[in-house]
This record gives structure tokens, C-alpha cells and sequence, in this order.
């Protein structure tokens, strides 16, 4: 049985009595102010037009899941559900051995150093979404997905605190280095910037540069920062899974590459359909801006973290395949490409970054696996 007062400890005696009458009057007393009891408006009581609904800006109510106006996000989140995981499923064990036996301290450098980028980003991530992003939709389907979302998000960060504590890597060390190393600190800067421009209790979204700002904002976290640094960011792991080194980690990271693809490209969605619905574009010196800002953050992070090329993986591979990606969103987005002629160098990636059947993950679970493969467009 549940101690209701101490849910986390083991209850080692039965609990006989209830809670008193009293107590719950008490706290209900407590807790709602009699004084400042507000007197209810008039009831609109017509029924909600799904018609009516808008992304943002909207006027309907916010309590009415459906009629659906945007079905295509309750399928992101029926999607979502089918991806269910948490670190403890995966076997870490290969993965303590080889970071302590097998990689070199270059590898080890990169090793590090990505899981130190990724824990930062994905707690920006569940901020962004959750306390910049949800509040301003005004259509509970996207409000739903989005939820999700930001439990994925501290799903995710619960992931990199479980590599790092079952490696046994110095957590202040690692937590500190976005702050310290400027190549990791440019990226983190960047996406503090944005977030912090629609954080703001105050911003009204029928003022144009409010609703340009926002819109760029939303276009940076889920083409760029969802859609290419959390996508391309994995692949550095990735180079050591087709050696056969940290295997763990590596599966750890599929699951959530699986996510993040969902993210971008809901996120995507729900950025062109308020381009529609607002009759907005970005500007194209905005754009052009964000592109080469992140192409140059993301070339310094690069060649820190691979400042010694490992084997099978290059400072160069990682910059042109980040190029060759961002192209990808651009167009997904109904944008110009940022970067014309960009080739893939990591052939291997989409392949490597799906999840099998046959792994022997599987073996462990209830259920099978529900969804199929991959669809990285
Ligand atoms: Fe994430
Ligand atoms: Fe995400």
C-alpha cells in the first residue's frame, strides 16, 4: 500500500486510519479564500465550430478536444504513445567496459562532450515547449501532443543523467561544460536567445513583429534545433555503434533520435500551418541571419568536439551532414534551401538510426513494438 504522505518510501505498516473529516474541511478551508471568489461571466453557450479553431489567435474554446480541427495532431500523439521506453530497459553493462577499456581519450572526448551539448538542450527543449510554446496554441489537440512532448523532453534528460551515472563520469564536471567550453556555449546561447524572446507573460500575438519573432522562434527550435542539432547530434555515438563500441548509449539514443524526428516534424507542421493561418512569412534576411548563425555555432561545436577526427567520423562529416539535413527542414518548411548543394556524408545514418525488431530489447517487452520504420523526411 501507498504511504499518501510519504509516497516514496516503502510502507511497512498498514495504514488503519483516514484521513479525518476535519483535516480535508481544513484544507479545503485553506485553500480557497472566500474573499477572492470571483463571480462567474455569462455563459457563451453555443457549441464550438472545429472551423473556428486557429493555432494561435484563437477564440474557441480551449477546453473542447473535439470536433478536430487539426486531426493530424491527435495522430502525433496516438504515435507518440506507441514509443514507450525508459532508460532502465536498455543494458548499460558493455557500455562501462568499453568507455573504460576500449575508447581512446579522443573518443572518450567525444563521448563526453555530446552527452554535455545534449543534457542542456533537452531540458531548453521541455522549456521551450512547455512554458514558451503550449500556453500560446489555442486548440487543445496541439496543447495535447505537445504535453507529451515535454514529458519526453525529461524523459530524455533522464537518459543522459543515467549514461553519465552509470559510466560514473563527473556530473559537476559535465554539467559545467556548456558553460565553460565556448564551442559547446555558442549553441546553448543561441537557443537561449530565442527562448527568452517569447518567454514573456506580455507578448500579444496579433502585433505583427510579436507574431514574426514567435514564428522564428518556433521555425529555430523545430527546424534547426529539434530538426538538425538533436538529429545530427546523435550521429558522433552513432560512428562509435558501427565499431561496436557503447552500444547502450547508442540504443539509448535511437529511442530518442525517434522522438525528436516527431517533434521536428510536428513542430514543422504546426509553424506552416500558422504561416497559413496569420498570412505571415519570415523575413529572408531573418532567415538568412538564423542559418549562418547556426551553421557557424554548429562548425565550432564541431571542431571542438572532434578537434582529433575519430575513427570513421570527421569535423567535416559532421558540418556537411548538418548542411545537407538543414536543407531538408528548409524544404519541409516551404523555405529556401540555407545551404544549395549540400551532400549527405554520413551514408549510413538514417540506417543506423533506426531501431530492429530483432534486438534483443525486444525480447523484454510485453508488447511489441507497435510503430514501423523510420520516415525521416
Ligand atoms: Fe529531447
Ligand atoms: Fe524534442
Amino acid at each position: 500500500m501507498m504511504n499518501w504522505d510519504d509516497p516514496l518510501t516503502p510502507v511497512t505498516q498498514t495504514v488503519t486510519a483516514p484521513p479525518s473529516a476535519a483535516g480535508v474541511e481544513s484544507v479545503a478551508d485553506d485553500a480557497v479564500p472566500t474573499a477572492s471568489i470571483q463571480q462567474p461571466q455569462q455563459a457563451d453557450l453555443r457549441p464550438v465550430n472545429p472551423d473556428d479553431k486557429r493555432v494561435i489567435n484563437g477564440m474557441t474554446d480551449i477546453n473542447q478536444l473535439a470536433p478536430f480541427k487539426y486531426p493530424w495532431a491527435w495522430e502525433y500523439f496516438l504515435n507518440a504513445n506507441r514509443n514507450h521506453w525508459t532508460p532502465l530497459d536498455i543494458s548499460m553493462a558493455q557500455d562501462v567496459h568499453d568507455y573504460h577499456h576500449k575508447l581512446t581519450l579522443e573518443e572518450r572526448h567525444v563521448y563526453e562532450n555530446v552527452l554535455s551539448y545534449l543534457t542542456t538542450s533537452d531540458i531548453l527543449a521541455m522549456r521551450n515547449i512547455g512554458l514558451a510554446v503550449m500556453e500560446k496554441m489555442s486548440a487543445p489537440e496541439l496543447q495535447i501532443y505537445q504535453a507529451r512532448q515535454v514529458y519526453e523532453e525529461s524523459l530524455h534528460t533522464w537518459t543522459y543523467q543515467h549514461c553519465i551515472e552509470t559510466i560514473g563520469l563527473n556530473q559537476g564536471e559535465i554539467y559545467n561544460r556548456y558553460r565553460v567550453v565556448p564551442e559547446i556555449n555558442g549553441k546553448i546561447q543561441i537557443a537561449n536567445r530565442r527562448l527568452n524572446s517569447v518567454l514573456r507573460a506580455d507578448i500579444d500575438l496579433r502585433d505583427r513583429d510579436e507574431l514574426h519573432n514567435f514564428l522564428l522562434a518556433y521555425i529555430f527550435f523545430a527546424g534547426v534545433f529539434e530538426g538538425c542539432w538533436f538529429y545530427n547530434g546523435f550521429s558522433p555515438i552513432f560512428a562509435l555503434q558501427r565499431r561496436g563500441l557503447m552500444k547502450g548509449t547508442a540504443e539509448q539514443l535511437q529511442y530518442i533520435m525517434r522522438d525528436e524526428v516527431l517533434h521536428a516534424s510536428f513542430g514543422i507542421r504546426v509553424a506552416k500551418q500558422i504561416m497559413l493561418e496569420e498570412d505571415i512569412r519570415p523575413d529572408p534576411r531573418s532567415l538568412d541571419e538564423m542559418w549562418a548563425e547556426c551553421e557557424a555555432a554548429e562548425e565550432a561545436y564541431a571542431g571542438y568536439i572532434l578537434r582529433d577526427p575519430i575513427l570513421g567520423y570527421s569535423k567535416e562529416d559532421h558540418v556537411d551532414q548538418y548542411r545537407f539535413i538543414a536543407n531538408r527542414r528548409a524544404r519541409n518548411l516551404g523555405l529556401a534551401e540555407p545551404y544549395p548543394g549540400a551532400e549527405p556524408t554520413l551514408s549510413w545514418l538514417d540506417e543506423q538510426a533506426n531501431l530492429r525488431k530483432e534486438k534483443n530489447f525486444f525480447e523484454t517487452r510485453v508488447t511489441e513494438y507497435q510503430a514501423g520504420g523510420l520516415k525521416w523526411e
